[in-house]
């Protein structure tokens, strides 16, 4: 079980911190609530140590018995604020402790993980902007606010991720491996695109040829790019798993669709992941009325070759681009995995290859897998793990290739 600290601040969304907290105690972990007063005119102290289960408090003065300041922070295994607002960022960043969340903040030797949420206007100003750069260099892991819908009638960039989001990304940190990766933002810089998802072949208005992908490896890829420094486009065949609100998301249905659409995106990305599984095969022509059936008849489909995605952009790729493929195989023999592999990856033309074997339902919308990475010489990494780790280790692959590389 793991010490989580929940800073909260005082703006509008500190009602969706609760849906936090409920995610965090429901994902086993110890949670204590550390609001500050203003987030208490925003949620009622009861409520948090309701969710919580534990006291709570805003000064190092009240429950100093049981809330000691400097211990907090100091044993936790991570601090999470959520939201964060620009003040908040301003006294953290200026290293002042004026209440018992800064002084959490100053004692935390820990992974911190702060999610502002404010009006654009706030967000975008030099002086918030500042205050996210000197918590970057620190190693505070800030996470970019999305756009929408902001209090009252306003919308913009400045709005809380979602809680699922929040959570997901603070799990990930409580890996000291991908804390450390995230906090060094190594691939600030790079500009990332990433397809994820299966596509969907239309057979008429209502049916479709599809597949078994979630989605969630590319996602996590696209988000552990995005929470190390890249700009990350996403190109989104059918997802089961929520996107990173971080990242620019270009939505497409077919393997048709998603050949244009990544041309497009890949042409000036510095490395281009494809974690789709595009359908391979097509309809030769589509119904635009729904097909009837007849008596007792079956049906039979014309099915046509969809263009390799991949190979068409390992043919067109702009000088110094590193690109990555995935081959899902059902082979469960390593020996006989490697060798496929390494033809897959000679004939796509790819810099690395992902490689896994899907047989018996064991990765597909799964949040494990097991994976190896290859490049023309070999085996470069073999992980086992949750996908936001074995995201973070094929980023470490691209990097170390391309330094290689040029
Ligand atoms: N891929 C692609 N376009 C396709 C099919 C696959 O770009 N029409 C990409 C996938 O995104 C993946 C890689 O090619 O990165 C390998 O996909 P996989 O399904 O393993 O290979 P296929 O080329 O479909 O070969 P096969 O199914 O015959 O093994």
């Amino acid at each position: 079980m793991s010490r989580v600290v929940l800073g909260v601040s005082g703006g509008i969304a500190a009602y969706k911190a609760c849906e936090v907290l409920r995610r965090l105690r429901e994902a086993g972990h110890d949670v204590t609530v550390v609001p500050t007063e203003n987030a208490l005119r925003f949620v009622g102290e009861t409520t948090f140590a309701a969710l919580s289960g534990r006291p709570v408090a805003s000064d190092v003065f009240t429950e100093a018995s049981s809330i000691p300041h400097v211990r907090l922070g100091r044993e936790a295994d991570l601090v999470v604020v959520a939201p964060a607002t620009a003040d908040l960022l301003a006294r953290q960043a200026a290293g002042r402790a004026d209440d018992l969340l800064t002084n959490v903040l100053l004692t935390a030797t820990c992974p911190v993980l702060v999610c502002p949420a404010m009006h654009t206007e706030m967000w975008l100003h030099p002086a918030t902007q500042h205050n996210v750069s000197v918590l970057r260099d620190r190693g505070v892991v800030v996470l970019d606010p999305a756009s929408g819908r902001l209090a009252g009638a306003d919308s913009g960039v400045g709005r809380l991720p979602e809680p699922a989001e929040i959570v997901g990304v603070a799990e990930s940190l409580l890996s000291p491996d991908v804390a450390a990766r995230v906090s060094s933002r190594d691939l600030t810089g790079l500009h990332v695109v990433v397809s994820a998802g299966g596509t969907h072949e239309e057979i008429d208005p209502v049916r479709y040829i599809g597949n078994a992908s979630s989605g969630r490896m590319g996602v996590e890829i696209a988000r552990a790019a995005s929470l190390r420094g890249a700009r990350v486009t996403l190109v989104a065949a059918h997802l089961e798993v929520l996107p990173p609100s971080s990242v620019e998301v270009r939505t497409v249905v077919s393997t048709g669709d998603l050949a244009t659409v990544m041309a497009d995106a890949a042409a000036a990305a510095d490395v281009v992941v494809m974690a789709a599984a595009p359908a391979d095969f097509t309809p030769r022509s589509t119904s635009g009325t729904k097909i009837k059936k007849s008596g007792d008849e079956g049906l039979s489909l014309d099915l046509v070759q969809t263009p390799d995605v991949l190979a068409g952009l390992t043919r067109t790729r702009p000088p110094g681009q590193t690109i990555v493929g995935f081959a899902a195989e059902t082979i469960d023999d390593e020996a006989a995995l490697v060798s496929a592999g390494r033809a897959k990856l000679a004939l796509k033309g790819a810099d690395l290859l992902v490689v896994n074997d899907v047989s018996d339902g064991k990765v597909f919308g799964m949040p494990d897998t097991s994976v190896l990475v290859l490049d023309a010489a070999g085996v470069r990494d073999r992980v086992a793990a949750g996908k936001a780790v074995v995201a973070h280790r094929l980023l470490d692959a691209v990097l170390q290739h391309r330094a290689t590389a040029t």
